[in-house]
């Protein structure tokens, strides 16, 4: 990506995700010029109808629904159209299905992109991002995955509730799947370098114990429980992807659990799964090696196997 000021972003697929992910970019303030690709296309026409007449409350931002060849130009293009969870779904059912779409969407963005950052979204997001890799041939530093930011998000804000301490000054992560082997990284968890557990022996604000078992699983299960009762997930996922975005545009060198191609880094290779990893204006500046509990690394690395068995059933 060359040294110019980092404007247009392409968004494909106009759902709840895309559109939300869209109206988030539009409000930050962060971007000049965005781009609403759906199949439908009069669903991205009304979205971005909808989103233009608010433009008077905000600094002006450029938004359009095109078709592919608007991909041309853009630093970014995040794809988050594809099949999505229903109830009793888990992501990986939907991987056949949007491995498939994928071969059409990654194929149609290359033919007039072929210097931008993929962003992906659609679920399962590890799987897709890693097929994305492997299908536009860009440089893995340039194929990003949401990953388990929005999970570590969960993570973060849940210990916070507990603690009473604000979730942007909980340091917690999760990593691995973006899905049901995702791993709490309990032994680096920290408010202020107090590890989370020892922040509770001294704070004595809270009725009961901080319950690693329940946090865990009030993350891993977060999206089943709000598909539950509202039929799908946007606004978290979109302010996720609204973070990593911020972190490209302005160059931050923040350190967020995104997903991407792993070669070797904690015993693990030719899989896309989330690490602590510095994303710049590059994309994907550096995976982290940090040192976890064996037990996380055991735990990271069966998630690591476990999308590989997966990614081996697919015809890539
Ligand atoms: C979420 O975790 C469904 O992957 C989406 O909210």
């Amino acid at each position: 990506m060359n040294d110019k000021v980092i404007k247009k972003v392409t968004v494909i697929g106009a759902g709840f995700v895309g559109s939300t992910t869209a109206y988030t970019l539009m409000t930050s303030g962060l971007v000049s010029e965005i781009v609403l690709i759906d199949i439908n296309k009069d669903k991205a026409e009304g979205e971005v109808m909808d989103m233009n007449h608010g433009m008077p409350f905000v600094r002006p931002v450029k938004i359009y629904n095109g078709d592919y060849s608007d991909c041309k130009g853009s630093d970014i293009v995040i794809i988050t159209a594809g099949a999505n969870q229903k109830e009793g779904e888990t992501r990986i059912d939907l991987v056949h299905k949007n491995t498939a779409i994928f071969k059409g969407i990654v194929g149609e963005v290359i033919k007039y992109n072929n210097d931008c950052i993929l962003l992906v979204v659609t679920n399962p997001v590890d799987i897709l991002t890693y097929v994305t890799y492997k299908i536009s041939g860009f440089p893995k530093n340039k194929v990003i995955g949401s990953g388990t930011v929005l999970d570590s998000a969960r993570f973060r804000y849940l210990i916070g509730e507990h603690t009473g301490v604000d979730p942007r000054n909980v340091h917690a992560y999760i990593l691995g799947e973006h899905g049901d082997t995702e791993v709490a990284t309990w032994s680096i968890a920290n408010i202020a370098g107090i590890p989370v557990d020892k922040y509770c022996d001294e704070c004595h604000g809270c009725k009961d114990k901080l319950s690693r078992k329940i946090i865990y699983e009030n993350v891993k299960n977060a999206a089943y429980e709000i598909i539950k009762k509202k039929g799908a997930t946007y606004y978290a996922v979109a302010l996720a992807v609204r973070r990593i975005v911020e972190a490209i545009v302005r160059d931050e060198n923040s350190i967020l659990t995104v997903s991407s191609l792993l070669e070797g880094q904690y015993g693990i290779e030719d899989v896309c799964l989330s690490v602590p990893t510095i994303v710049n204006k590059n994309g994907i500046e550096r995976i982290l090696n940090v040192e976890l509990s064996d037990e996380e690394n055991k735990l990271l690395k069966k998630s690591g196997e476990a999308l590989k068995s997966v990614i081996k059933t697919l015809d890539l």
